[in-house]
């Protein structure tokens, strides 16, 4: 039996089905390596029979991590639980997670099965698992709307076939804690079986109450909660590991047991998500947001310069938000930079931190201060662009007449052949992106614009956020640059450039 509450992060898969959101390979790989610097126990990395772009980061992701268990996710397919062997098989710890709805609206009118058809194919396919995985983990999709008798059935059959982790998912986020914890509860006493069981939480947020149920189970005998960071995921999402991490920390008094969790790299961690999948973190978000720390009123003020724990129950730097910040000026030289870069934890070679300087003595000459939140920006977008399929190379904007500008845009793929096309509009904006829609020949329809400022200041760089429909697929793309039109463009070719790889690796995936 596990010491701690052990944390599943499908952030990769399920935080995946995030409307709009689509990792690159690359981005996959670099979350998955800061997920296991957190400490998760277990990665759900994708789910390899949906996509070829799943396999091979499943894969990929397999090779790269060295503690952490990596899982695929497989329907109770044969060809998918097949898929998951390949994807896992270099894993330290591979694992699979079988799944099959079992309520009856999912067997009447999604998979046209009845009870004993969905038992026996929980019996066929844990059974073929279990062949190659030593730990197999099942999930009866949709068990909050499953009658219980039948759930336990479902469950016991999974059991006896050889799964040794049983997930209980709350598909539609319909559940609230006691009647969530009250399942765990009633299942844990009626399955029979000599084996240890872990008992898993699946929470979506449709209520609101993805956290509080998650707890609940814990409550009820649940040892291993999956959710994902920042609680991204399909439709309002999945529960926020960081607000499980941080809950069970806080009141151990309460819960008596903890994950292994390194709780500093939390807010690193939630950063790189909310960057790569292009969702910025609400400011007042728990744990994670950007006034979690904040004190506005005088009275608070006050009493945090006294004792901190007047209106602080956890500190800042639990989690790894810095404060108390040194800024860099124009007058920082190489050491202090690199010291800087040591500091806010990034590890990167000499030869990558000479170009990193000179774009940061780019950005020192336009602003007075260079804060951390500078500094991270540059990275990621720096990360971001060597990752990035497609770069802006050249923006030109002119005025032709009647309010009607013209765009030359020029970008470069990443084997360095060069497109260019030029367009006019109503404005800067939409000069830019009919030029851009030009060279990739697609027609686009913008869904959102957003526009925000790194820091403080006028002298802040901008950050645009841009989601568009491709052909009926939702992207999105981050762009930063001190220049707003740059970063609108930047924007806008990455969320091409995600629909393009998005394209590429692409196969429908039907029940
Ligand atoms: O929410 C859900 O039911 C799932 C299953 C695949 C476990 O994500
Ligand atoms: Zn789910």
């Amino acid at each position: 039996m596990s010491s701690h509450i052990q944390i599943f992060d499908t952030t990769l898969r399920d935080g995946e089905q995030t409307p709009g959101v689509s990792f690159s390979f690359d981005e996959r790989l670099k979350i998955a390596k800061q997920l296991e610097a957190w400490g998760v126990d277990v990665i759900e990395a994708g789910f390899p029979a949906s996509s070829t772009g799943s396999f091979n980061s499943v894969q990929a992701i397999s090779e790269a991590l060295t503690t952490t268990a990596v899982c695929g996710l497989a329907r109770c397919h044969k060809k998918d639980i097949d898929a998951v062997y390949e994807a896992t098989k270099n894993a330290q710890k591979p694992r699979i997670h079988v799944f099959i709805a079992t309520s009856q609206i999912h067997l009447e009118s999604k998979l046209k099965m009845t009870q004993q058809e969905v038992l026996a194919s929980i019996k066929e396919h844990v059974t073929y698992a279990k062949q190659y995985f030593d730990v197999v983990q099942f999930s009866p999709e949709d068990a909050t709307r499953t009658e219980l008798p039948f759930l336990i059935e479902a469950i016991q059959t999974a059991v006896d076939a050889g799964a040794t982790i049983i997930n209980i998912p709350d598909t539609v986020g319909f559940s609230y804690p006691i009647e969530y914890g009250r399942i765990f509860k009633e299942v844990i006493e009626a399955v029979q079986t000599d084996q240890d069981i872990t008992y898993s939480a699946h929470c979506h947020d449709d209520l609101g109450l993805a956290v509080a149920n998650s707890m609940a189970a814990i409550e009820n005998g649940a040892t291993r909660i999956e959710g994902t960071l920042n609680g991204i995921g399909e439709r309002a999402g999945n529960t926020a590991l960081e607000e499980v991490a941080l809950g069970l920390y806080v009141r151990q008094d309460h819960y008596k047991n903890t994950t292994q969790l390194r709780l500093s790299e939390t807010k690193r961690t939630s950063d790189l998500i909310s960057r790569f999948a292009g969702i910025r973190v609400p400011k007042n978000k728990a744990i994670v947001g950007q006034n979690a720390f904040s004190h506005e009123s005088g009275i608070h003020q006050d009493g945090v310069l006294k004792n901190p724990e007047t209106y602080e129950i956890m500190t800042p730097q639990l989690v790894g938000v810095e404060q108390n910040e040194l800024p860099l000026g124009k007058l920082s030289g190489k050491h202090a930079f690199a010291e800087k870069l040591k500091s806010l934890g990034y590890d990167i070679s000499s030869d990558e931190q000479v170009e990193l300087f000179k774009q940061f003595k780019a950005i020192a000459d336009k602003k007075k201060s260079v804060s951390d939140r500078d500094i991270h920006a540059l990275i990621q977008g720096t990360e971001h662009e060597q990752n990035a399929m497609y770069r802006v190379e050249t923006l030109q904007l002119q005025f032709v007449s009647e309010g009607l500008q013209s765009a030359v845009v020029v970008i470069k793929d990443n084997i360095g052949t060069v497109y260019q096309d030029s367009s006019i509009g109503t404005g800067s904006i939409v000069a830019i992106y009919n030029a851009v829609d030009r060279i990739f020949k697609r027609d686009s329809v913008l869904l959102d614009y957003r526009i925000d400022s790194v820091t403080e200041g006028r002298d802040a760089q901008a950050e645009v956020r841009v989601e568009l429909n491709i052909e009926n697929y939702n992207v999105t793309g981050i762009g930063i640059d001190h220049d707003i039109l740059l970063a609108s463009c930047k924007a806008y070719v990455e969320a091409h450039a995600k629909y393009s790889a998005a394209v590429l690796h692409s196969v429908e995936v039907g029940e």
